[in-house]
């Protein structure tokens, strides 16, 4: 089943970098691709001028394929789906929502589409648009999330849909792949153990949380603002459930948290920032070079 993705995607492993805001850049990207996977450069709201240069650099330091996720919500998603275009980007990834107004362009362009997808429902709609496979995504995963987990998400949109299923949420180790396979997808996507790689320009700060997160440190913000988002269980995190809880306003937590996760990985901010990343941190004790991961994942 592998083959499908790695033939798919001309890639040697079938494991997907997940496109991380502010973290997922060149210098990652190019390192997962260079190492067998396929890299992803992350859209995030991040200025298009700054993605155009981030798409370069990694032509520049991989010639493997790479490609770019695309949160469908940002204000930035009209001109980065042109962008990947004109950039010759070879796959997208999709995040928040439904690609279905770009899916024509892309096909046209030759680019490979890959929603991520919460819920059977929309694997099934993502099909139906003519997406080349969907990424499954679990409630453990760092980031936005769904609320399903992986061990029930995946196996049901495996049964509901024909083409290639990538797992994600949840998967730092061979135990997990082979979990992931177990359960019918053909690869898998990962996003928190690339934090901890010495590849990602993340701040300190960020990594040592992540190193020191056991099971139960991470939590989930924002339900009531419909986007939840799970992340390391800082004080300020739980500072925002406590106001969550307590009748605070969603529009008032939106804007308490915009940006967070910029200052949790630039600046290291513990009081502000957002430190996303998924429920499996506590597997995570050393930071290693990208290659290594990968090779730890599936050798
Ligand atoms: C710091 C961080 C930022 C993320 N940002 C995005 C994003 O911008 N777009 C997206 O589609 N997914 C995003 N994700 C989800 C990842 O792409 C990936 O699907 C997820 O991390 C997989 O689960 P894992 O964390 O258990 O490995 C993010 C995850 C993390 C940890």
């Amino acid at each position: 089943m592998s083959k499908n993705i790695t033939e798919l995607l001309n890639i040697n492993y079938p494991i997907i970098q997940g496109g991380m805001a502010w973290v997922a850049e060149s210098t990652l990207a190019a390192s997962v691709s260079n190492a067998g996977g396929l890299g992803i450069i992350a859209g995030g709201a991040a200025p298009i001028d700054y993605l155009r240069e981030q798409i370069r650099n990694c032509q520049k330091f991989t010639d493997r394929p790479f490609g770019v996720n695309v949160m469908l919500m940002s204000p930035n998603a009209e001109d980065l789906a042109k962008l990947v275009i004109e950039e010759g980007v070879q796959v997208v990834t999709t995040g928040a929502g439904n690609p279905g107004k770009y899916a024509d362009e892309w096909k046209k362009a030759g680019i490979k589409i890959i929603p991520v997808v919460p819920s059977v429902a929309l694997a099934k709609r993502m099909e139906k648009y003519g997406a080349d496979a969907v990424i499954a995504e679990g409630t453990e995963s760092g980031g936005h999330i769904g609320e399903t987990s992986t061990m029930c998400l995946v196996p049901q949109v495996v049964d509901a849909v024909k083409i290639p299923v990538i797992a994600a949420g949840g998967i730092a180790d061979k135990r997990g792949v082979k979990a992931a396979f177990a359960l019918g997808a053909c690869g898998v996507q990962c996003g928190t153990v690339f934090l901890a790689s010495e590849e990602a320009k993340i701040h300190e700060n960020f990594k040592n949380l992540v190193l020191k997160a056991k099971d139960t440190d991470s939590i989930v913000t924002g339900r009531f603002t419909g986007h939840p988002c799970r992340g390391v269980k800082t004080s300020f995190a739980r500072e925002l459930l406590d106001f969550e809880r307590n009748g605070g306003s969603p529009e008032k937590f939106e804007e308490i948290t915009v940006g967070g996760l910029r200052k949790a990985v630039q600046d290291g901010n513990l009081d502000e920032g957002s430190f996303l990343c998924g429920a499996i941190a506590g597997l995570i004790t050393e930071i290693k070079p990208v290659e290594e991961i990968i090779k730890d994942l599936f050798e």
